[in-house]
């Protein structure tokens, strides 16, 4: 195609490389989520599998959840993650929570189809999570950051931080700002129209949790189908261990990962990374 002033914004949709920085502001509001969410119930398994399972899939293996633990979900949606959860940790303390009565809706009819019954499911936000400090081993929350406004965003990481135990482990997934060509189109049809988006834009969490009490011990790249995630795990243990896992990974030469001798040592870390 060749470049004129009529072909450029559709070119830029198609194969623009997303160098935006930085995100865009959310241009669809708390209340205004549930609404959409409640209405995109039915249809957003079909997206979760054809974009988001990979990332999805890496964040549990990451959060490691093994029986007896006490784990967190927050913004469960449809529970495509929380069903895996609720199978590994059949003694433990399984608990979910959504804005979304439609999400939690399905959620509900999912577990009950995998016959599973060690679990809560409510209605409950991020931003004020109705329970105790220091009750839960780890907390995962997926694809929420991309929808809240960036000053929300300390308020839940704050939250997350206070109800997660000492040595607790945070991960996240989220989209991202596209690294590769072509993985940009998402994030403009967001500027387009947030909805077509669920209301998602990239976001780069980083930062964020480290302003915000946590060690980001890594983050990953993650994309399907040309959809940009990030996936981060985080500790809310004191940076010293954070940078004694990253000089640990440095001098192990893989540049990003943690040596395992030390990790066993000074914190429980997932199987999947002590192992790398
Ligand atoms: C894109 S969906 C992701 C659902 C699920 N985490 C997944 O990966 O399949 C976003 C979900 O976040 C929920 N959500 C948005 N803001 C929230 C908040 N402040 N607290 C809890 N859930 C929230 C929405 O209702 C929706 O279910």
């Amino acid at each position: 195609m060749s470049k004129s002033p009529e072909t450029e914004p559709l070119m830029a949709i198609f194969i623009g490389m997303d160098q935006l920085s930085p995100p865009a502001k959310a241009r669809v509001s708390q209340s205004d989520v549930a609404v959409l969410y409640d209405r995109l119930a039915g249809v957003y398994d079909l997206w979760g599998h054809l974009t988001e399972s990979k990332a999805r899939n890496r964040a549990l293996e990451l959060a490691d959840i093994h029986p007896g633990q006490q784990v967190l979900e927050v913004a469960v949606g449809t529970g495509l993650a929380f069903v895996h959860i609720v199978r590994r940790n059949p003694e433990g303390r399984n608990i979910g929570i959504d804005i979304s009565g439609g999400m939690l809706a399905k959620a509900k009819r999912r577990l009950q189809k995998a016959g599973l019954t060690n679990y809560q499911l409510s209605i409950g936000s991020a931003l004020a999570i109705a329970e105790p400090d220091a009750s839960f081993d780890v907390l995962l929350n997926n694809y929420m950051f991309d929808l809240l406004d960036e000053p929300q965003w300390t308020q839940a990481i704050t939250e997350f931080r206070r109800v997660l135990k000492p040595d607790g482990l945070l991960v996240l997934a989220n989209m991202t700002q596209g690294e590769t060509p072509g993985s940009g189109i998402y994030e403009r049809l967001y500027r387009l129209s947030p909805s077509l988006m669920g209301g998602c834009r990239g976001v780069r969490m980083s930062e964020a949790l480290e302003h915000n009490g946590f060690s980001v011990i890594l983050r990953e790249y993650v994309q399907q189908m040309l959809f940009p995630t990030e996936v981060i795990l985080a500790s809310r243990r004191r940076r010293v261990f954070s940078d004694q896992l990253r000089s640990a990974a440095s001098d192990s030469g893989t540049g990003s990962l943690p040596s395992s001798r030390l990790f066993n040592a000074r914190m429980r870390l997932p199987k999947s990374i002590c192992s790398m």
